[in-house]
């Protein structure tokens, strides 16, 4: 029996997380799910979009699965999913990127997982007007941090199948900082002998991935690159799911939005929520129940049966029927 603290976020949370304790519980896996409202809806009750009940969950539990929350532009509140993050210190920004059946896009085959250092970077906000025609960002690389999410990468690759671990930096130009992240990836690699090891530069990578992007395995990058080539992979196939990992909790939840327009409608895609469902319980060891369902949902695409975000015309809880039917 696992404990996982489930957010329910708002928008089409509610619609995809039923979908996906509805698969799971079909598999059979066994989870007392702890049930925590987080997002828009939760403002106008507790005031605050993350209360700290949901921090305490997931620090009680260790793992959550996350629907979409609405972050309210210019209220001055902080996005759920950066203090989530922070409170956590989930240092891995894990983003799976493969093909899922009839559904067409540009390449085929693609199967590329993205590792971002999810805590440091450009991203520690270390930043200064100098003067009035100057503002000056620092990049921060350390060590510690570039250690952890090279073992981090490594280690995801064992433990998965994966042959090949491809550091991207642009330690031609950022000698020092980029190359502290370069010297750390090298020094792990040597620990790993039979996960292959590759370097690349990140333009140099960006262009190789448009152009044969099959040749990628797993990509293991700081928070800048990370981010904005994560985004790269997830538009060559459709990105679904991303996790964040720290040492000692996880979060995983879907790439997209809350997508207000189609709320409580009945249209909403559960495959990515799903998908993350997949990572988590692979996570918890359940890779059975993991395989299971994520055939289960091949089978359901490939006998056409699809939400109208990707071309059919099948409501939410009919692919949902559908996925629990196969299962
Ligand atoms: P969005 O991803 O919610 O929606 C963009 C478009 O994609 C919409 O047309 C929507 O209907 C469609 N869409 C998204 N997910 C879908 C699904 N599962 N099935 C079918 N169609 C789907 O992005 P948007 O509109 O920029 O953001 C809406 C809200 O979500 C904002 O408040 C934003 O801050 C929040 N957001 C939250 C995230 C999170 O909690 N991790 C991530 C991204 C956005």
């Amino acid at each position: 029996m696992h404990n996982i603290t489930l957010i329910k976020g708002d928008g089409i949370g509610p619609e995809i997380t039923d979908a996906v304790v509805k698969i799971i519980k079909a598999v059979g896996v066994d989870i007392v799910w702890d049930i925590q409202t987080a997002g828009a809806d939760v403002i106008e009750k507790e005031g605050v979009p993350l209360p700290q009940r949901v921090i305490d969950s997931v620090k009680r539990n260790k793992i959550a699965l996350k629907s979409p929350v609405t972050t309210p532009i210019g209220k001055g509140f902080r996005s759920v999913n950066v203090q989530l993050r922070k409170e956590l210190d989930l240092y891995a920004n894990l983003r799976p990127c493969y093909n899922l059946p009839n559904i067409e896009t540009r390449y085929e085959n693609v199967d590329i997982v993205v590792v971002r250092e999810n805590t440091e970077d450009l991203y520690a906000g270390i930043e200064r007007q100098v003067d009035e025609n100057t503002a000056e960002s620092i990049k921060i690389i350390t060590r510690a941090a570039s250690e952890r999410i090279a073992e981090f990468a490594f280690d995801y690759a064992v433990k998965n199948n994966r042959k090949e671990v491809c550091v991207v930096t642009k330690a031609n130009i950022c000698k020092l900082s980029d190359g502290l992240f370069l010297d750390c990836a090298r020094k792990i690699a040597k620990k790993y002998p039979n996960i292959g090891f590759r370097e690349i530069l990140v333009d140099n990578c960006c262009m190789q991935l448009v152009q044969n992007p099959n040749q990628f395995d797993t990509l293991l990058l700081p928070n800048l690159y990370g981010d904005i080539v994560s985004d790269l992979c997830a538009g060559l196939v459709g990105g679904l799911g991303i996790a964040h990992i720290g040492k000692d909790y996880a979060v995983f939840e879907p790439v997209h939005g809350s997508a207000p327009d189609i709320a409580g409608q009945d249209k909403a895609n559960p495959t990515a929520m799903l998908m993350s469902a997949i990572e988590m319980l692979n996570l918890k060891g359940e890779t059975t129940a993991a395989a299971k369902i994520k055939s289960a949902v091949f089978e359901t695409l490939k006998s056409g049966i699809k939400t109208a975000d990707i071309g059919g015309n099948a409501s939410c809880s009919e692919f949902t029927n559908a996925v629990v039917q196969r299962l």
